[in-house]
């Protein structure tokens, strides 16, 4: 794949000035050479421990999301009504990547249709980016929750449930090829990068990932909802509508043609 090619059309609209870049020689993986291994799970959290996850040898997302549906990698399925698998169209130049489903996606089987997702919406429409020419999925498609009275409680997956789900996140951008991949808070590049990353520190800039070679991290929309005070809740968002505003720049200048990811990085 021509990387200068894309290189020259993402780096002029890196917001974060000299901390943003999408060569896979970046200063993050020279200063840290081992950043795909360092995080790696402990033996008793590797997906091999878990069934194979059932993934097909094809790039047709109707088969995939079928496939998914019936996947029992780990045992999230156990307590969540159904897979969400992701959601958007063929030709999208974005794939959007969340944490897992929360309760209301949970319900309908959709990603992002709850509260973290009108934030995603408002912020989207704010930095100019059609929904509709995004794929928004998420890094595990099962929800995890805990009873809590009536309620269900949202909680964080774990490393070898990330680990367990990636096969689905890497088959989905396979098929897409987007031109870009957008990780939405710490799940995301988790699951990207196959280890922990600061997301604050990492926000904004572009560092080539397992999913793709023009990643980029920024927060997870219920973040902001869970801001402290009005104040704290409008700069979240504002910075929020900044990162992807960088997303909308890089896709405004794209060249013509469709650049394709570079296999290797899957
Ligand atoms: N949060 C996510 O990460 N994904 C969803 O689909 C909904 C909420």
């Amino acid at each position: 794949m021509e990387t200068g090619c894309l290189a020259a059309f993402l780096l002029p609209h890196c917001r974060h000035g000299t901390r943003s870049r999408i060569d896979p020689t970046s200063e993050l993986l020279r200063s840290d050479p081992n950043m795909f291994r360092k995080g790696e799970p402990k033996a008793a959290e590797r997906p091999d421990q878990c069934p194979p996850t059932p993934v097909p040898e094809t790039s047709d997302l109707g088969e995939l999301r079928r496939a998914a549906a019936n996947c029992r990698a780990c045992s999230l399925y156990k307590n969540a009504t159904q897979t969400v698998f992701g959601e958007g169209g063929r030709e999208a130049d974005v794939v959007l990547v969340g944490e897992q489903p929360g309760d209301q996606e949970d319900y309908a089987g959709k990603p992002f249709v709850g509260p973290a997702g009108r934030i995603l919406d408002q912020a989207l429409q704010a930095a100019g980016i059609d929904r509709s020419s995004c794929y928004v999925t998420n890094a595990v498609k099962h929800f995890k929750w805990k009873p809590s009275g009536k309620r269900r409680l949202h909680e964080k997956p774990s490393a070898r449930e990330i680990e367990a789900c990636r096969p689905w996140l890497q088959a989905e951008l396979r098929s897409l090829r987007p031109d870009i991949v957008v990780c939405l808070g710490a799940t995301a590049v988790r699951a990207a990068y196959g280890k922990n990353l600061p997301v604050l520190k990492n926000r904004g800039q572009w560092i080539p990932s397992l999913l793709g070679p023009n990643t980029t991290i920024t927060v997870h929309p219920s973040s902001i909802l869970r801001a402290i005070d009005p104040a704290a809740k409008e700069k979240a968002f504002a910075d929020f509508v900044t990162d992807l505003d960088a997303v909308a720049a890089a896709l405004r200048s794209k060249p013509q043609s469709r650049p394709l990811p570079s296999r290797e990085l899957f």
